[in-house]
């Protein structure tokens, strides 16, 4: 098994544990963890399997937990979720000493994160990733939220797991499509921080997507310690942890003007990291090669580096301008000088314009 904590102020930390069979564990790891209280297991309503195992792992510790399904998918991340999730831990008379277990992918751990953050003002939170997205990025850092219409997580707070529990099991089954998706992320923390970890997927991405589970773990540990370092300097997204959304200004814009769900999260930051790769190019000097390696591994992995079908420039723009990075009006972008060496700065929409347009957005 593989340990890795963030260390955060306070004294607090946030233990991420990365092994096989871990769902087996989760009733030891949650008394472990050194609380008594109730437990309410929250998980993804399509994976009722999974949540029968996760049951019997914490009955088998002696308590029952209040077991509750969330609805799938990205166009259910909505605050009538939230509240009906409120609304199911106050009717299952859960107290301030309960722990919040969330089960499933960046959906569910958003959500069932967000409404621990809040019930009772917060409660405990374990993070029981199941998709590759979750476990490289949204079950780390303690980041929960919900979407608007007008764009996503634009409501959220943070709150940190005590624990994250990833299973590699359960990439087993993971659909094809969703399995990509986390790779984009993956790929991102190779160009922010780890241009040795694109070398590594260079040389041994037919594993990965094979499933090959000691590439998996070597992939899902690499990009917990990146994560940890930069949650760990900056929790709160102060400055250094905006590297974390390399790709992400423009790929939340698709995701928003497309439909919650038409694209994955990966296939949209796919997209975006590619805009902000030719941004980074014109603005920094970021080298032609590194862009060319961070595209030709998103084409291998199976991921799209332009839009399917033209979305218009102006709603696009929009919901960028709502970005929470954007300041004043301004849009800001995550850019590359280097791989490994990033920079936040604005950029001028017509030059905005101009990207959007080169990834196949259309102009009215
Ligand atoms: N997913 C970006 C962050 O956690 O900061």
């Amino acid at each position: 098994m593989r340990t890795i904590a963030i260390p955060l102020p306070d004294a607090r930390r946030s233990v991420i544990h990365i092994a096989p069979g871990l769902i087996d564990r989760l009733g030891e790891f949650i008394r472990g963890s050194g609380t008594s209280g109730s437990i309410a297991l929250v998980y993804d309503c399509k994976l009722e399997a999974l949540a029968r195992q996760a049951t019997a792992s914490i009955e088998a510790t002696g308590t029952s937990p209040s077991v509750i399904p969330l609805p799938s998918g990205e166009a259910n991340k909505t605050v009538a979720t939230l509240a009906a999730l409120w609304e199911a831990l106050a009717e299952a008379e859960l107290d301030r000493e309960c722990t919040v277990v969330a089960l499933g992918g960046g959906v569910t751990g958003d959500v069932a994160g967000f409404a621990a953050a809040t019930y009772l003002r917060g409660v405990r939170l374990i993070q029981a990733p199941t998709t590759l997205l979750a476990q490289v990025d949204a079950s780390v850092g303690g980041k929960t939220a919900i979407d608007l219409i007008a764009g996503k997580n634009l409501v959220g707070a943070f709150h940190q797991p005590e624990g994250v529990l990833i299973d590699i099991d359960s990439l087993s089954t993971l659909p094809p499509d969703q399995l990509r998706s986390g790779m984009a992320e993956v790929v991102k923390y190779g160009v922010i921080a780890d241009p040795e970890l694109l070398g590594w997927l260079e040389r041994h991405l037919d594993q990965v997507l094979g499933r090959d589970p000691s590439a998996l773990e070597h992939v899902i540990a690499r990009s917990c310690e990146i994560k940890a370092d930069v949650v760990g300097s900056d929790e709160r997204e102060s400055g250094r942890r905006a590297i974390l959304n390399y790709g992400h200004t423009i790929g939340h814009a698709i995701e928003t003007v497309a439909g919650y769900g038409h694209y994955t999260h990966g296939a949209a930051v796919s997209i975006g990291m590619t805009a902000a790769g030719e941004l980074s190019r014109e603005l920094l000097g970021f080298p032609k090669s590194s862009h060319e390696r961070m595209v030709e591994l998103l084409l291998r992995i199976g991921l799209p580096i332009r839009l399917e079908a033209p979305l218009p420039v102006e709603p696009l723009l929009s919901a960028m301008r709502k970005d929470k990075k954007a300041r004043a009006g301004r849009v800001r972008f995550v850019l590359a000088r280097t791989l490994g060496e990033m920079e936040v700065r604005p950029i001028e929409e017509p030059m905005i314009q101009e990207a959007l347009r080169a990834i196949g957005a259309a102009s009215p």
